[in-house]
This record gives C-alpha cells, sequence and structure tokens, in this order.
C-alpha cells in the first residue's frame, strides 16, 4: 500500500465476504478517507422531503436516550434529537458544528473499523446516506452490534446519489433495489438481529430524491 492510501478489503480473510464478487468493496478513488473529507461540507446530501422522511422515521423508531449517528457531519436529522447524541465522522469542522450532537469523535472506519466505545452502550444508532462508503461493512456493522444494547435499534437510510469516487463499486454499479439487498445482506451476515426491515420512506411517485431505510433490532 502506497503512502496515505487506505484499505479495500475485499481480500479480508473474514469469510463471511466470501459471497461478494471480486472487487466488490474496491473504490475509484482507494486514497485515505482523510484526504477527501479534509474540508469541511457544510451542505445536505439529500433534499428537504428526504431529510423529513428520516427525521420521521427516526421518531416513528423512538430514538432516545443515548444515540450514536456513524458517518456524521454537521447535521443529524432528528425532530426530537435524543438526549445523549454522539456523532461519529471524518472531519472535525463539520461535527463541532452539528447542533444536536453532545458530543463527537473523529474516526476513519474504514482504517479502523473497531468503535471506541463501551459493549451494549447505546440505545440506537443511525447512519445517514453513508453506508455506501464503508470497504469494512461486516466488521462496522460486528460493532455497532457490540455497542448496541439489546432491543436497540440499527436504522440505515439512504438515497439515489453519493460521492461517485468513493462508493464502493458493488454500490456504484447496482441500482435501488440492489442497495436494499446490499445492506439487507451486511443486517444477514452479522448481529444476530431481529425484525430486519427495509422501507421506501418517500413517496414512490416523488420527482425529489428518494429515501430508502434499512433497519433491524440487537437481538
Ligand atoms: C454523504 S455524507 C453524509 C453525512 C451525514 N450522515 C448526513 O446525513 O448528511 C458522508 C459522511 O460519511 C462520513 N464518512 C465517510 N467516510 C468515512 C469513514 N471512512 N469513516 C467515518 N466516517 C466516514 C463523512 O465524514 C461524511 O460526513
Amino acid at each position: 500500500m502506497g503512502n496515505g492510501e487506505s484499505t479495500n478489503l475485499d481480500s479480508s480473510d473474514d469469510p463471511r465476504y466470501a459471497g461478494f464478487p471480486a472487487g466488490f468493496f474496491d473504490r475509484a478513488d482507494s486514497s485515505s478517507d482523510q484526504n477527501f473529507y479534509s474540508e469541511p461540507r457544510m451542505v445536505t446530501h439529500i433534499d428537504k422531503e428526504a431529510i423529513a422522511a428520516v427525521g420521521e422515521l427516526y421518531q416513528e423508531l423512538q430514538l432516545r436516550g443515548r444515540v450514536l449517528d456513524v458517518m456524521s457531519s454537521w447535521v443529524s436529522h432528528f425532530i426530537d434529537p435524543p438526549n445523549d447524541l454522539v456523532a461519529l465522522g471524518m472531519n472535525s469542522t463539520e461535527l463541532a458544528e452539528n447542533r444536536q450532537a453532545t458530543s463527537w469523535v473523529k474516526h476513519d472506519l474504514n482504517m479502523d473499523p473497531r468503535l471506541p466505545f463501551e459493549d451494549d452502550s447505546f440505545d440506537g444508532v443511525v447512519c445517514c446516506v453513508s453506508v455506501d462508503y464503508l470497504v469494512r461493512p461486516i466488521e462496522v456493522f460486528d460493532e455497532i452490534h457490540r455497542c448496541l444494547k439489546v432491543g436497540g435499534v440499527f436504522v440505515n437510510s439512504f438515497s439515489n446519489r453519493c460521492f461517485p469516487t468513493k462508493a464502493i463499486r458493488g454500490w456504484s454499479q447496482t441500482d435501488d433495489r440492489g442497495h436494499v439487498s446490499i445492506v439487507g445482506e451486511y443486517y444477514r451476515l452479522t448481529g444476530p438481529w431481529d425484525n430486519v426491515r427495509a422501507e421506501l420512506r418517500t413517496s414512490p411517485s416523488t420527482s425529489g430524491d428518494p429515501l430508502f431505510a434499512v433497519w433491524g433490532i440487537k437481538k
């Protein structure tokens, strides 16, 4: 590996990766995520309706208590934020601007998928429009499961756009249905998770950004 490059581990020793085609977790830009995310982006990555759909889902799932927002930025999209929201992401300026977060941590999940948190220490975990950037999703899902309390929910939401050079190839080369299947597969291969569900949370006739969500409960 050259200087500043991050790992693209479809060659992981973990046998749970064996079902994915070669190159599935490669990215067009395999350089360190530190470089790509070094400049703050005070933008939103989905439109207002899709953001509202994320907030409504979080309300419905009753995300309260201590919640972790992984792959977070300056916004976390809660309508009614939990008492204690920990934001984990790549850009300190963005994370420090997150008004809903009560604390934040800069951590590169592609360099080190281990989460710097205790076992059973969160009531819920959310990941918004970001699961497609994980090159070691199985280890990250394992870690999220470890950090969740039994009965806690882990919810992923995503749309149909991304930073194309940073998304894994397996994501870029499929459609909405494929994206739901990929995330569902991550839950199937980790856990155990209960009641894994996938839904389109925006209107099927929207001309705006669609919002898909897949979530499961720690058994
Ligand atoms: C499209 S943005 C989404 C931000 C936020 N979740 C939202 O809903 O607006 C992708 C986010 O993933 C985070 N991210 C990308 N690669 C990451 C990595 N290797 N480890 C941790 N976070 C990462 C970035 O910091 C960035 O904030």
